[in-house]
């Protein structure tokens, strides 16, 4: 069930409405990029809730909120009672009271589906530990942008198959029939309650889950993501020994046989040694990229900047289709 307009999971939503958000993110990418001012929300104020770092989600929200002519204010982890002294509940009854919209992203998917519930506005999920749907937007509209269609694509996540990304991925692509495989170590693989959800709202997509990665064969897109999510607690060596054989890199893309294959990856990514972890990883176990090589990384750079910049023009249909009865 939808809450007040919320956008909290994606099987909220059926393939038309998943289809019209993408096609509404086109339409405000349209009006963005000739400068044609859309403040359709003007006086509006939202609230951002972080609880784990970001940079696209965040400024995706903040920018998107201001080009829609509202207010938006950011409440970071640890400046505000939330989880300390204040409970969701009662946290989203004051804001619910104060704001027209909160977007949340945090640990448990209940609590976001709290603050939906008690908030009484409009919830956004930027994303959970079981799901990352805002992001599902912006990937399907950049797969759209690049194959002009869905129809007919099977794409491939390939790496930490039991997080959210992946978690989301399958389910998305089940709802839009969009073929997908996650390939993954069997450690690694999704859990048996997604697979059930995501066989449950298959609208004719097939769906495979392996832990072959010869199954990249004419796959149009390759999508990964980090090998160790925020908040996760594990042992790195143990992922990184369970993970190197599902890296991103030219053998891999040489696997798919497919010249025209489309790479792809929500960031931020480790592909080299530019960021303080991925220097103690280099430092400690002597790996200068982990899941896609700095190479395959380079070359499909265009199409995973696209993506990130997709983050902005998708939030804004998001926040625009929950909103705009107001
Ligand atoms: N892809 C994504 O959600 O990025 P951030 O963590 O920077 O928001
Ligand atoms: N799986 C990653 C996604 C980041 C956008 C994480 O949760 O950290």
């Amino acid at each position: 069930m939808v809450r007040n307009n919320s956008f909290l999971k994606e099987i909220d939503f059926t393939k038309e409405e998943l289809n019209d958000l993408i096609d509404l993110g086109l339409k405000f990418k349209e009006l963005k990029k000739a400068r044609i001012p859309h403040k359709y929300l003007e006086g509006l104020n939202i609230a951002l809730i972080f609880e784990k770092a970001s940079t696209r989600t965040r400024s995706a929200f903040t920018v998107a909120g201001q080009d829609l002519g509202m207010n938006v204010t950011y409440l970071g982890s640890g400046e505000i009672q939330l989880g300390k002294k204040e409970s969701v509940i009662d946290t989203a009854k004051v804001l619910g009271s104060m704001f027209d919209g909160i977007e949340y992203r945090g640990f448990k998917q209940e609590d976001v589906e709290a603050l939906a519930e008690y908030s009484g506005v409009p919830v956004w999920n930027g994303l959970t530990d079981t799901w990352h749907p805002t992001q599902m937007i912006a990937d399907f509209m950049t797969l759209k942008e690049h194959f002009g269609k869905l129809e007919g694509l099977t794409i491939a996540y390939i790496g930490d198959g039991r997080n959210n990304m992946a978690n989301s991925l399958l389910v998305t692509s089940a709802i839009l029939g969009v073929n997908v495989k996650i390939i993954a170590p069997a450690d690694l693989q999704p859990e048996a309650e997604i697979v059930a959800i995501a066989e449950q709202y298959n609208n004719g997509a097939e769906l495979t889950i392996t832990d072959d990665v010869a199954a990249v064969k004419g796959v149009d897109m390759l999508y990964t993501d980090v090998w160790v999510s925020m908040g996760e607690e594990v042992d790195f060596k143990e992922r990184i020994d369970l993970l190197l054989p599902y890296q991103i890199n030219a053998d891999l893309l040489a696997k798919a046989e497919n010249p025209n294959l489309v790479v792809m990856h929500c960031l931020p990514a480790f592909h080299d040694l530019n960021t303080e972890i991925g220097k103690e990883i280099y430092e400690t176990y002597g790996l200068a990229e982990l899941e896609i090589t700095d190479e395959v990384f380079q070359e499909h750079s265009s199409t995973i900047f696209q993506e990130a910049e997709n983050r902005m023009h998708s939030i804004k249909a998001i926040m625009y289709q929950s909103l705009k009865s107001l």
